[in-house]
This record gives C-alpha cells, sequence and structure tokens, in this order.
C-alpha cells in the first residue's frame, strides 16, 4: 500500500450502521477527514464523536436519504463545503437494503412497495450519488469510487429476485462508470459480498430477530470489519492499479444458496 490517504477525505453513503459504519472506523483510522451519509443523523453524530475522538480527524455528519433528491443535493453541498480545497478521494456508494423475501409471481401490492423501495434506495440512490459527486473527481483527476454491490448481484435466489436484480445493477453501473471514465484517473470497484452480519436482515424482515437470526444460523458469517477491510485496501492501492470487483465469502458460504451449517 503506498497510497497515503491521510488528511484527505472520504464520503460514505449509509454510514449510520454495519458496512458502512465500520468503513468510516478503518478509513478514520488512515487519518482520513470523513462525510458521513444517512438518515439517521443521532447515530452519525455519535459515531463522528467517537471517531474524531479516537483519530483526531474531521468528520462531518449529514442527514442523506438516497431515495430524495433534494436531500442528495444537500449532502452534495456538504461535500462541496469540506472538500473544498481537497476534493473526495474516496466515493463509497454502500447505502442500501433488502425488503421481504416476496417471489416474483405471489407478490402482493406492499412487495410491490418493496420492490419500489430497494430499486429506488440501491440502485436510484446510488446513481444519484454518483451524479452529483464524481464531476468534481474527474475534474480533480483523481480518486476512487467504491460501490458496494453483493454475492446477490452475481448469483440468483428464489425470493430474492428484485434485491438480486438491484445489486446486479450495481455490478453492471459499476462497470459503466469504469469505462466511461477511463482516462480521467478516477478509479471504480465494485465490492460484493456474500453473508455479513449486520442490521441487513433485521431490515430486510422488519424487525423480526428469530427471521433474521436464521440467516446466520449455525456459520459464521462475515462482519462488517471485514468488508471495509476490503474498501480500504482498494481505496490504499497505488494510483495506477484499479481493482474492478472483488467478491467476499464467509469460509461457510459457497454460494448464495449453499451454506454449511453446523445446526
Ligand atoms: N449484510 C449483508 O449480508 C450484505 C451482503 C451483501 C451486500 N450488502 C450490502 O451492503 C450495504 C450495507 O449494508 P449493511 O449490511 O451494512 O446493512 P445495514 O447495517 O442495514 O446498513 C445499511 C446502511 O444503509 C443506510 N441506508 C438505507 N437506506 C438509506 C437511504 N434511503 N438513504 C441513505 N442511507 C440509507 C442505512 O442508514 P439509515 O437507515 O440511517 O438511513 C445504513 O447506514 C448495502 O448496500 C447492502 O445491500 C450487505
Amino acid at each position: 500500500m503506498d497510497h497515503d490517504l491521510k488528511g484527505r477525505v472520504a464520503v460514505i453513503t449509509g454510514a449510520s450502521a454495519g458496512i458502512g459504519e465500520a468503513t468510516a472506523e478503518r478509513l478514520a483510522a488512515q487519518g482520513m477527514d470523513l462525510v458521513l451519509g444517512a438518515r439517521r443523523l443521532e447515530r452519525l453524530e455519535e459515531i463522528a464523536t467517537r471517531l474524531r475522538e479516537a483519530h483526531g480527524v474531521a468528520v462531518t455528519p449529514a442527514v442523506l436519504d438516497v431515495c430524495d433528491a433534494a436531500s442528495c443535493d444537500a449532502f452534495a453541498r456538504t461535500v462541496a463545503d469540506v472538500a473544498a480545497d481537497r476534493g473526495v478521494e474516496v466515493l463509497v456508494g454502500n447505502a442500501g437494503l433488502a425488503r421481504g423475501v416476496a417471489r416474483l409471481a405471489e407478490g402482493t401490492a406492499d412487495d410491490e412497495r418493496d420492490w419500489e423501495t430497494m430499486f429506488e434506495t440501491n440502485v436510484m440512490g446510488l446513481l444519484r450519488v454518483i451524479r452529483r459527486l464524481v464531476p468534481d473527481m474527474v475534474a480533480r483527476r483523481r480518486g476512487t469510487v467504491v460501490n458496494v454491490g453483493s454475492l446477490a448481484g452475481i448469483e440468483t435466489y428464489e425470493g430474492g429476485g428484485v434485491y438480486c436484480a438491484t445489486k446486479s445493477s450495481v455490478r453492471v453501473i459499476s462497470r459503466a462508470l469504469r469505462l466511461e471514465l477511463l482516462g480521467t484517473g478516477v478509479k471504480v470497484s465494485c465490492v460484493n459480498p456474500g453473508l455479513v452480519e449486520t442490521e441487513f436482515s433485521m431490515v430486510r424482515f422488519e424487525g423480526d430477530q428469530a427471521k433474521a437470526d436464521s440467516v446466520y444460523a449455525g456459520m459464521t458469517p462475515l462482519t462488517g470489519d471485514d468488508i471495509a477491510a476490503s474498501i480500504e485496501w482498494i481505496a490504499s492501492l497505488p494510483r495506477p492499479m484499479n481493482i474492478e470487483e472483488v467478491t467476499l465469502y464467509p469460509t461457510d458460504q459457497v454460494s448464495a444458496q449453499k451454506v454449511h451449517r453446523s445446526t
């Protein structure tokens, strides 16, 4: 790793929990100043206080709802203020969610709203942030965009059709962006995790702890920090080197549906 991140600016969407929060920890430990976006400002403020005290970096928590264009505009203005002199060195497009496990031909009207939420958040939300923040990175001819895709974007499973479609889109968008940015010096990567124990399953099952726990029963999932370590690694690589995609599995998982469970 020869790319010094210290004193540079990282922007992380979905930084109030899970992979985003763990990435904030890792990049703060590298000495990066951070802009953290998510809907739950209180949680961002707690994280910001902790990281400032632990690492002596500047951390700006900012409300961000990636489903809302005006919220993305306001977030982009905050980023522009913080990064006015330096630009954004690392942009982590992580905000995302799954809602439910409805089968496509059996979906109810409620399920259809969940499908809209997934597309709005995981696909349109990512695009809204890219459109607002990447042009300045291009103008400065440096920086790394790391989007968080999923194993679900590589493989499809029953009940996951819409989530898989959104995460497949994240991979395609990342690839298209890399093609379009060739020659600009801005790097684009996509990180695809398998099972990671975060709030993800609680969100998917609307707070049903038993259902969320069953996702990780009898196996050892990845942690948010495992994924954050790969994002940190990608961000730290020499500027002439770009990682297109990384897929991370727990040792107990070999495909979307094939998981070794001891129970
Ligand atoms: N956990 C897994 O097994 C797994 C596997 C593969 C990929 N992923 C992907 O990893 C990413 C992070 O998920 P996670 O596992 O860390 O789950 P998590 O703990 O639930 O965190 C999700 C983050 O996204 C934010 N978010 C959700 N909707 C948002 C919106 N409309 N606007 C802004 N922020 C929003 C949440 O913040 P607020 O609620 O405060 O807005 C939270 O900070 C997601 O893109 C997910 O699809 C997860």
